[in-house]
């Protein structure tokens, strides 16, 4: 693997909104390849969070792509006016969604690129027929709900599960860890298979968040 697919993408759910304007550009300043926006209903997920006007808010506020990830239950409520609003890539998860290949035709034909969730508890085996759908296959690294939580280490073993059955498909997706993401573990997640790392609290939560990118970036590098 090369450092060169490694994605950054800092989660909106750390920024301080009061800095929005500012806080977007330090990180496009550090050469973030995404911002990472969560979406929580407080039915699939104990917790609230934004909808298609802060999508359009940001897409107004940062050429970065807006990776959207759904932690709502029925999500194809939403795919067209988040779609609508700049998402770039639209992810559900698969617990929240049982007719999935469906839902992934519909995100495609809406122009965005496609991608499953799953969480610490769900096996893999959840995707494996839609896995030469994908574009994108996100390992969630803790239980979705909030930020600043510790990583399972036990995601490291699922990273390196996800990335065969990819392999396997001969899949292009996008492999995506998310949750306690931070220079102590992204090195591990790197090597297990991972190239896409969805980070709040360490690049937002740091002195520097341009700065933080970087660091997290070269600590994949540094492990190559
Ligand atoms: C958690 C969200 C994450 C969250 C990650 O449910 O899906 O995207 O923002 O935050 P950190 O990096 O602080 O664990
Ligand atoms: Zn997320």
């Amino acid at each position: 693997m090369s450092a060169a697919t490694v994605r950054i993408a800092p989660s909106l759910l750390g920024v301080d909104f009061a800095k929005l304007t500012d806080q977007l550009a330090m990180i496009e300043a550090g050469g973030a390849d995404w911002l990472h926006i969560d979406v929580m209903d407080g039915v699939f997920v104990p917790n609230l969070t934004f909808g298609a006007k802060i999508i359009e808010t940001c897409a107004r506020a940062t050429k970065l792509p807006l990776d959207v990830h759904l932690m709502v239950v029925e999500p194809e409520k939403y795919l067209e006016s988040f779609a609508k609003a700049g998402a770039s890539v639209l992810t559900i998860h698969a617990e929240a969604a049982p007719h999935l290949h469906r839902q992934l035709a519909v995100i495609k034909e809406l122009g965005c690129q496609a991608g499953v969730a799953l969480n610490p508890a769900t096996p893999l085996e959840g995707v494996r027929e839609v896995a030469a759908d994908l574009d994108l296959l996100l390992v969630m690294t803790v239980n979705p709900g909030f930020g600043g939580q510790a990583f399972i280490p036990a995601s490291l073993d699922k990273i390196r599960r996800a990335r065969a059955l990819l392999d396997a498909a001969r899949s292009r997706a996008v492999l995506e860890v998310d949750g306690g993401i931070a220079r102590e573990t992204i090195a591990a997640c790197w090597r297990a298979g991972a190239d896409t790392f969805v980070a709040g609290n360490a690049v937002f939560g740091a002195a520097d968040p341009a700065a933080e990118v970087r660091a997290l970036r070269a600590r994949c590098a540094e492990s190559a």
